[in-house]
């Protein structure tokens, strides 16, 4: 019955088909999303989290990709999510914004758009915090903290299992195991939200590549760790294996935005003419490391990183938290080319398939190093296949060892090379062989199993980097002549 009215209230809605810019309230907000899924319903499809908000609103995501619902192998997912400080309210409006462009420019036969639509999953979540949304709206969206929190007054961008406390530890005692490490976790420092516990479902269930999360108080793109190594709270740099490769997704935010990269701007919260009393942004490229701002435990961002295969940055997208509603379709398109040019970002570096005589192997484990310079450089982080054996390795321009592991097989390594301005990541398939077919046929034990067939991936014994740095050991060793 509900969902009949849903279906009348939708019909009655999509006469007015044109997008205005206001805020839409958490009735209206899903009105939209069914309206543009009319529009397109080949190409979207409208769902809602395992769980509701504490007030019981239903937290909603629209899908683009031209098989909704599906994930296909090549194919990369990427994530918006919005409004998860209820007071912080740009993404939230950006968001319905992008999902109705897309809709109109997929069906203007916009060429870009199709092929982004094409070639990758891409979901929008407007709004991860609606009672806060109420809260801050009821009382006038002014105030800098009312709303924020979730209506268990919990901030939900700091109630996720702090996963960066795990990192660290191992990186003290000199261990390599640096993903998925949500199976480390022993204890919760709280219990989670069920916005929080909704949103981790999400992330743990679909094969995430890129993603980035919208708030508002400042104008930056922040990248990981949002939480220093040293528990200093502010100014404490603290990069994570993939520093190169976040600065660069942060800059193409910050580059694409209207001003968030200039170096003229004011910063946001300037009061006097001392501008080295806060922050200016603009100065440093409209980008920061998250704990060199200040330093967070607890955030979604970082979380995403250490938990799955996914990338994230945060987005502070204006001086204001309550943005009013006359600036939103200015908002638009200060920010329209940079959330297009985001998801793009989800093509660079490499991907592939990792398979054995049967078929895919799922969890194996793809790690690379980066032997762009003169000394090899392990990024300590790997990333692992999915259901259909796919992997997703975004990295900069650069060359790299590639090598694709599972217990029970060979590793097999691979050189390659990632070039700039990429709109498809370079494919690098993986074909590993089992260690047991080797070892218990007698006829080819002994014999260096398919390592130079022409067009056969070569299976290195001991990957290339240790090659290297054995033979720079050796040269040490030689006694100068
Ligand atoms: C949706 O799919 C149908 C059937 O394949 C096709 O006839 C129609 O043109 C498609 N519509 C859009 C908007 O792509
Ligand atoms: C929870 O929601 C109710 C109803 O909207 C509101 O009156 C109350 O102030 C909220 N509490 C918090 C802590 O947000
Ligand atoms: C790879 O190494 C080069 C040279 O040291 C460096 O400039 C680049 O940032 C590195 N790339 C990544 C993704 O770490
Ligand atoms: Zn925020």
């Amino acid at each position: 019955m509900a969902f009949l009215k849903l279906l009348y209230i939708v019909f009655l809605y999509s006469a007015s088909a044109e997008f205005v810019w206001k805020h839409h309230n958490n009735e209206e907000l899903p009105l939209v999303l069914e309206e543009v899924h009319q529009k397109c319903s080949n190409i979207s499809r409208v769902y809602a989290l395992t769980e509701p908000s504490v007030r019981h609103v239903p937290l909603y995501v629209i899908e683009f990709s031209d098989t909704p619902g599906f994930h296909q192998p090549y194919k990369p997912e990427v994530k918006y999510i919005g409004n998860i400080h209820g007071n912080e309210v740009l993404g939230r409006e950006l968001l319905l914004g992008l999902a109705h462009y897309l809709c109109d420019q997929y069906l203007n036969h916009d060429r870009r758009i199709r092929s982004l639509i094409h070639s990758t999953r891409i979901h929008l979540l407007p709004s991860m915090n609606p009672d806060g949304w109420q809260l801050a709206t009821n009382s006038g969206g002014k105030d800098y903290l009312i709303g924020r929190a979730n209506n268990h007054s919990v901030d939900l961008n700091r109630n996720f299992p702090d996963l960066d406390a795990i990192t660290f530890e191992l990186e003290r005692q000199g261990i390599n195991h640096n993903n998925h490490l949500l199976k480390d976790l022993t204890r919760l420092a709280a219990p989670l939200e069920p916005e929080t516990r909704a949103v981790m479902r999400w992330i743990m269930s679909i094969p995430f590549v890129l993603s980035a999360a919208m708030h508002g108080g400042d104008l930056v793109a922040n990248y990981p760790y949002d939480e220093s190594r040293t528990g200093a709270p502010i100014s404490e740099y603290s990069a994570s294996p993939d520093d190169d490769t976040f600065r660069d997704l942060a800059m193409a935010y910050a580059t694409a935005h209207a001003d968030m990269a200039s170096t003229t701007r004011r910063g946001c919260h300037t009061t006097s003419s001392d501008e080295s009393a806060t922050y200016n942004f603009g100065k440093q490229g409209g980008v920061t490391n998250g704990a060199a701002w200040y330093s967070l435990k607890g955030g979604m961002q970082d979380f995403n990183y250490l938990a799955t295969n996914c990338f994230e940055i945060t987005l502070e997208l204006g001086c204001d938290k309550y943005t009013p509603e006359n600036e939103l379709a200015r908002e638009w398109e200060r920010n329209r080319e940079a959330l297009i040019a985001y998801i793009w970002k989800a093509h660079v570096g490499v991907k592939g398939i990792v398979t054995d005589d049967s078929g895919f192997i799922r969890n194996a484990v793809v790690s690379v190093v980066n032997i762009t310079g003169s000394v090899p450089r392990p990024i300590r982080h790997d990333v692992t296949t999915g259901a259909y054996g796919d992997y997703y390795r975004l990295l900069t321009p650069g060359h790299y060892e590639v090598t694709a592991s599972h217990p029970g097989y060979f590793p097999v390594s691979r050189v390659v090379t990632v070039p700039r301005h990429q709109t498809s990541a370079h494919i690098l398939n993986f074909r590993l062989e089992p260690t047991t077919s080797w070892f218990d046929d007698e006829s080819t034990f002994g014999i260096y199993p398919h390592g130079l067939r022409d067009g056969q991936p070569r299976i290195y014994k001991r990957s290339l980097y240790q090659q290297v740095a054995n033979t720079m050991l050796e040269r040490k060793d030689t006694p100068k002549q």
